[in-house]
């Protein structure tokens, strides 16, 4: 029941009422619908997706679906903001016939998008730049629209603020990585001024807390993952009765091929690495039992936490569109594809009224 409720919390009404409460409550504050699409226009195109990944261009195609209504009239380049290989600009350079800007910090990565382009007839250009650091002004101006698919954190903010800076036609964004806050910051620094005067403290645990759902994960790698935590939390026990310390002790990830092992041979294996004593007689068997137990309970607990996911990242998503509808701009916040292509399917667009 738990690896259910883990995947969706509303397949069962066998729980406590308080759960059912909340999970009703976060059921009303999330409700956000699709944004309206059109149909795939491209179909005679079929070598867009060329060397593409299956999911990241369905994403793609779910992104321009969404955006080919709202494009604006003057909207005369893409910029595609932390590019990669500008899959998303040069897909919609090819259905718009319009010229593309990739911004990329990686240029091997430029490199590559720059040849995808050519090769795809799609006028392009590729400048190698890290857009929290290098002045990227130059770059931009009033005749531009700006994308940017699954733009870390603060990177999604920069794209926002140089937006609306820069006085662009329109802006639209799919953010994801919640807790890349940039180096200096420990918490999520709020773009929009409702979202400073609220004076919501969001520190790295809750940000990861908004991106920790699993919907892409396979059933293997849910098992693998749950058969991991048994084993951590059983060896975990050893650690405590070995010590005398009761208090958990940090393995931090997992070196190839351990998680592989059997238990006992697990527990000897990671005692060695971390050099962490085992008690001089203990019994694999049942101590894997316990720490099977353990994990039940901590997974339980995790149900409640997990409630708390959604309305984050819908609070994360909000409060950065917010500060586009403050600078006076049209501003829509829905629902791009199916979680199941990437849980981060929250888009904001934003068109540029002034
Ligand atoms: C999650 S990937 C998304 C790439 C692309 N938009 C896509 O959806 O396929 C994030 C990209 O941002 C780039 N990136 C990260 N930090 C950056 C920065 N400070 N300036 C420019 N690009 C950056 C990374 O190199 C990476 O290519």
């Amino acid at each position: 029941m738990v690896d259910a409720i883990e995947l969706d919390p509303f397949v069962c009404d066998d729980v406590p009422q308080e759960f059912v409460r909340w999970r009703d409550d976060v059921a009303s504050h999330t409700a956000i619908g699709p944004m309206p699409s059109v149909e795939w226009p491209g179909s005679r195109r079929y070598q867009l997706s060329w060397k593409i990944q299956q999911h990241k261009w369905r994403q793609v195609q779910a992104f321009c679906t969404t955006l080919l209504p709202l494009w604006p009239k003057g909207g005369e380049e893409i910029v595609d903001w932390c590019s990669g290989k500008g899959h998303l600009g040069r897909t919609l350079g090819a259905l718009l016939e319009l010229p593309v800007l990739g911004l990329e910090r990686q240029a091997p990565l430029c490199r590559v998008g720059l040849s995808m382009a050519e090769r795809q007839d799609v006028k392009g250009r590729f400048v190698t730049a890290d857009v929290l650091q290098d002045d990227v002004s130059p770059h931009l101006n009033p005749e531009q629209v700006a994308v940017g698919l699954h733009a870390c954190g603060v990177l999604s903010h920069s794209l926002l603020q140089k937006a609306v800076e820069h006085n662009l036609q329109a802006v639209a964004v799919v953010p994801c990585c919640h807790h890349f806050v940039g180096s200096d910051a420990t918490e999520y620094p709020p773009l929009s001024q409702a979202g400073r005067e609220l004076g919501m403290p969001l520190d790295d645990r809750l940000l990861r807390l908004s991106i920790a759902d699993e919907v892409r994960s396979t059933a293997l790698e849910r098992r693998q993952r749950r058969k991991e935590l048994d084993f951590r939390l059983g060896f975990d026990i050893l650690v405590r009765e070995a010590t005398g310390e009761d208090r958990y002790h940090s393995m931090g990830n997992l070196p190839l091929g351990v998680g592989e092992l059997p238990f006992a041979d697990f527990c000897y294996k990671m005692s060695e690495l971390l050099e962490l004593p085992l008690p001089p007689r203990w019994n694999p068997t049942r101590t894997l039992a316990a720490g099977i137990e353990r994990a039940r309970l901590a997974r339980g607990r995790a149900l409640v936490r997990s409630l708390f996911r959604r309305p984050l990242e819908v609070w994360l998503v909000v409060e950065r569109a917010l500060f586009l509808a403050e600078q006076g701009w049209d501003t829509q916040v829905g629902v791009f594809c199916d979680s199941s292509l990437t849980p981060r399917n929250l888009m904001i667009v934003g068109r540029n009224l002034s």
